[in-house]
């Protein structure tokens, strides 16, 4: 059965559009049933204006705390009955009551190959360090900031005349293949994360999560 989708954003949204567009060719059973900012500015909440998807906005600074803020989110997205919660560049740190809520059936997408650089400036990061490879990851969400098992990794190389601009724009293009994957896998019950750990088809996801280009 078609599953039902909420993507929570807080800026532009291009991890939204890709996984729209694969919806749009039917490359997903799935359907966006709304799409939620923090931010009334976000240009991702154009994007989903422009596919006649509900948009909500709660902005986190209308509430005293984080607990607050995170049960109106609950109340708003759970009138959608989501199978899947799709976290596309929302800049908040959720509670663990909301991360247990959502448990099993949430996914972010971070610019780095987990268990690296977890937090901000993750390009500049594998840069200073001299790595040779960077990525991006899609995860199961835990209660350990970007700290879930890890479903899908995508890599690419950082070369010598690389800046942290250069290397992002590499590292998006990856992110609009594997997230649109990700969602994919999971609407067709065959990515999951249960007590046998995270699977696809049954066969256990290595540490790293699955290489994008080996599935
Ligand atoms: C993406 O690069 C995503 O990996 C990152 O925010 C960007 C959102 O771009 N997420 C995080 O850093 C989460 N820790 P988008 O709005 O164009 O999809």
């Amino acid at each position: 059965m078609t599953k039902r989708i909420v993507v929570l954003i807080s800026g532009s949204g291009s991890n939204l559009q890709a996984i729209m567009d694969a919806i749009d060719a039917g490359q997903i059973d799935g359907r966006i049933e709304a799409v939620l900012s923090n931010k009334a500015e976000a240009y991702g909440l154009e994007r989903a204006r422009n596919s006649d998807i509900p948009t909500l906005v709660l902005k986190h600074t209308d509430f005293d705390s984080r607990e607050s803020f995170d049960q109106a989110m609950i109340k708003q997205i759970d009138t959608y009955q989501p199978d899947l919660i799709v976290l596309a560049g929302f800049m908040r740190i959720l509670t663990a009551e909301f991360v247990r809520h959502y448990n099993g059936r949430m996914f972010n997408i971070h610019p780095s190959l987990l268990p690296k650089y977890k937090g901000l400036h993750t390009h500049q990061r594998a840069i200073d360090a001299g790595d040779k490879e960077h990525g991006c990851t899609v995860h199961f969400v835990s209660e350990e900031l970007d700290g879930g098992p890890l479903a899908i990794q995508g890599k690419v190389s950082i070369d010598l005349e690389d800046t942290s601009e250069s290397l992002q724009q590499k590292v998006h293009k990856v992110e609009h293949i594997i997230y649109p994957q990700a969602v994919s896998l999971f609407c067709s019950g065959r990515l999951i994360w249960s007590d046998a750990g995270v699977t696809l088809d049954g066969k256990a996801a290595p540490t790293q999560g699955f290489q994008h280009d080996q599935i």
